[in-house]
């Protein structure tokens, strides 16, 4: 079968034959539909983020994936012909352990999983792939076509669900929310931000840009972080009950306090290149933090109920949003288009087996 790898010394995706898989006691046989692509595969093909599996020259990329089960073992929940979207969490080495009992991998520690098509196990890009079942989530037949954008809208139920947690103890009702990065994983969330009064997006970009007009579209404001920088963003606008980031630039993480109103939150879930140092102005970052009770949360992946959230919010996302959100879809003749980086290019996906 054909799949797509990224070659230990690469930084560009390949074309590689392998065999089918074998599939092994507890899993399913999955025909690939499609695998969409994010800001992660680019940062594991330049080496910034992941790595390969143990011995092995070559990792299969992939991480959001939608098949079609070919076969599940009998005594399973899943039957030929259901299309799932699969987790992307394993234990290491198939040896589990107690966030994996807990059914919260996405809460393990680095060590305690490998993450497929990402991180030390092969992803979902090939014409079929296996997995044990409990890892695969069902989703209904009419989303198929877009099911790949499952798992990262779980990801953004994920860090809300933490983000609003923060917020539980007190009478918190947030009207502003600012999401930095008009990337997919920034524009999807955009999509999801329900019931607030204003919403804020910032990118770098000039107009006229896909990404600006879906922000406008989606009735939020652009704001281009060259004019005005995160921490200028209360002076600019309004201070901020939530911010969420996903551009990935590290300096967010910290002007993100000083963008946030009092008692408010922001969700950092960039994944930057290590090593930049950089200052800031660590005491009184620390004084607004503590004075005015705002909370930075991290969040990573995401769990089995967080996938079935996002069953929902896709199966209720505007179909024009969607349709601009993802720019291209491409069969293997053309894999390398979808991995192209140019400023028409938002989501896009490979389809491995047509609908
Ligand atoms: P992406 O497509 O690369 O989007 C990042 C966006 O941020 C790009 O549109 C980029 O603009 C913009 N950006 C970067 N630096 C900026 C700056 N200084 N000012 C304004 N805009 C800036 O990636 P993605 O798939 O949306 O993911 C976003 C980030 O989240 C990545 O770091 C990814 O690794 C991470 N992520 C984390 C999780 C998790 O579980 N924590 C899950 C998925 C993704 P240009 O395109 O104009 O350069
Ligand atoms: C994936 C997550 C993963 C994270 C860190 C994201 O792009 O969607 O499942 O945990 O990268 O590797
Ligand atoms: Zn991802």
């Amino acid at each position: 079968m054909q799949a797509i790898a990224v070659r230990k010394g690469e930084e560009q995706p390949r074309l590689v034959e392998l065999p089918k898989p074998e599939v092994e006691p507890g899993e399913a046989l999955v025909r690939t539909l499609r695998v969409g692509v994010d800001g992660t595969d680019h940062e594991v093909l330049s080496g910034g983020h992941g790595g390969f599996p143990e011995g092995e020259e070559q990792l299969v990329l992939g991480h959001e994936a939608v098949g079609v089960v070919e076969s599940a073992p009998t005594e399973s929940s899943l039957s030929r012909g259901d299309v799932v979207v699969p987790t992307v969490r394993r234990p290491p080495e198939g040896v589990t352990n107690d966030y994996f009992e807990r059914k919260e991998p996405d809460m393990a520690p680095p060590g305690q999983y490998v993450e497929r098509g990402i991180d030390g196990g092969h992803g979902f890009m090939a014409e079929y792939f296996t997995s044990p079942v409990e890892y695969l989530v069902p989703i209904p037949d009419n989303l198929a076509e877009i099911g790949f954008l499952v798992e990262p809208i779980s990801i953004t139920e994920k860090a809300l669900e933490l983000a609003y947690a923060s917020r539980s103890s007190f009478d918190w009702t947030p009207t502003r929310a600012l999401v930095l990065g008009n990337g997919s994983l920034g524009l999807l969330t955009l999509a999801m931000l329900d019931g607030y009064e204003e919403v804020y997006c910032l990118g770098r970009r000039d107009r006229p840009d896909p990404s600006i007009d879906i922000i406008e579209k989606l009735g939020a404001t652009y704001i281009d972080s060259r004019e005005t920088p995160v921490s200028e963003i209360p002076h600019a606008y309004e201070p901020m009950d939530l911010v969420y980031e996903a551009t990935g630039y590290a300096k967010h993480a910290f002007e993100s306090i000083e963008a946030l109103a009092p008692n408010g939150v922001a969700a950092l879930l960039g994944v930057p290149a290590r090593g930049w140092r950089f200052e800031v102005a660590g005491s009184d970052l620390h004084r607004e933090f503590v004075l005015n009770n705002k909370a930075l949360v991290g969040s990573v992946n995401s769990g089995h109920e967080h996938f079935e959230a996002a069953i929902d919010t896709l199966s209720a996302l505007d179909e024009s949003f969607l349709d601009a959100l993802v720019t291209g879809v491409y069969d293997l003749d053309s894999f390398g288009t979808a991995f192209e980086t140019d400023d028409r290019t938002i989501k896009t996906a490979i389809e491995f087996h047509s609908l």
